[in-house]
């Protein structure tokens, strides 16, 4: 049975993407790639770098000494405020964070000055359309890497509580053809599939909360029987949550002479 008081406790917190009780989180580091160590193989000093959907900025703070400059966009305020403050606590120089609808980018004085723009779970990669936006502001023979959700993420959260509709294509695909038919030679793409694990459904509830928040998604009343039903089906033998994470990676390089398509248009 779980605890009434502690679930009533966890979902009556305030979350938002970045905010919210911290929850306690495993990763077994053994055999686990993650999508920053293609950010890192790419990176190369007197480069021009755009995040876009950063976030609080941390993975470009994060790389700052490794770059001669880097942009950061996001649209929501204040995640864009959080990553000035990122900055100006870290004294980093090189960086700046302006906030931006993605699909603006066109009409900046940024046209092909980027050699990199990547997007971290951020709105590029899904469409074709989204990749021929961050097209725009990179240079010919620059690159564009992105990490997208993949099918697989948290599919133990949606099968109990619903939620993304699973795809009729693998998301690895579909990134894979909107790139190549931007006018990107694929670089990489690859499936991520990994785990994560939480002492108990409450610890796995603030990570699982901030999400649903973040995403307009109503909380459940501690009394909704599928956090028992989730509880049942996702604890393992250690009596852990465990969790699946996927994300999909694709990077390639900007052809110099553009898409194949549309060249008659
Ligand atoms: C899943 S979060 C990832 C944030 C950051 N890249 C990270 O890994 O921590 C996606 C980010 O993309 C931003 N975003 C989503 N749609 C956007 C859009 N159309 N234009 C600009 N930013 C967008 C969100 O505000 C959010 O900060």
């Amino acid at each position: 049975m779980l605890d009434l008081e502690r679930l009533a406790e966890t979902l009556g917190a305030q979350y938002s993407y970045y905010d919210g009780p911290e929850p306690d989180e495993e990763i077994d580091e053994r055999l686990h790639p993650r999508w920053q160590d293609y950010l890192a193989t790419a990176l190369r000093p007197g480069m021009q770098v755009l995040d876009i959907g950063c976030g609080n900025g941390a993975t470009l703070l994060a790389h700052a000494d490794m770059v001669a400059a880097g942009v950061g966009i996001d649209n929501d305020p204040d995640h864009v405020a959080r990553a000035r403050t990122g900055c100006e606590e870290s004294g980093a120089i090189n960086l700046e964070f302006e906030q931006l609808e993605f699909d603006q980018l066109p009409s900046q004085p940024w046209a092909d000055r980027f050699d990199l723009a990547f997007s971290e779970r951020g709105p590029v990669g899904y469409s074709v359309g989204s990749v021929q936006t961050a097209l725009t502001v990179i240079r010919p023979g620059g690159l564009l890497l992105t990490e997208v959700i993949g099918d697989l993420h948290h599919q133990e959260v949606r099968e109990v509580f619903g939620g993304r509709r699973r795809q009729p294509v693998s998301v690895l695909d579909a990134v894979s053809v909107a790139f190549e038919r931007s006018g990107v030679d694929i670089r990489v793409a690859a499936d991520l599939i990994s785990r994560r694990y939480y002492p108990n459904i409450y610890e796995w509830l603030k990570f699982q909360c901030s999400i649903w928040a973040w995403s307009g998604t109503p909380l459940p009343h501690p009394e909704d029987p599928r956090l028992e039903l989730f509880a049942r089906r996702a604890t393992d033998e250690h009596g852990r949550i465990a969790t699946t994470h996927h994300v999909v990676v694709v990077g390639g390089a900007k052809l110099e002479d553009g898409s194949p398509y549309g060249r008659n248009a």
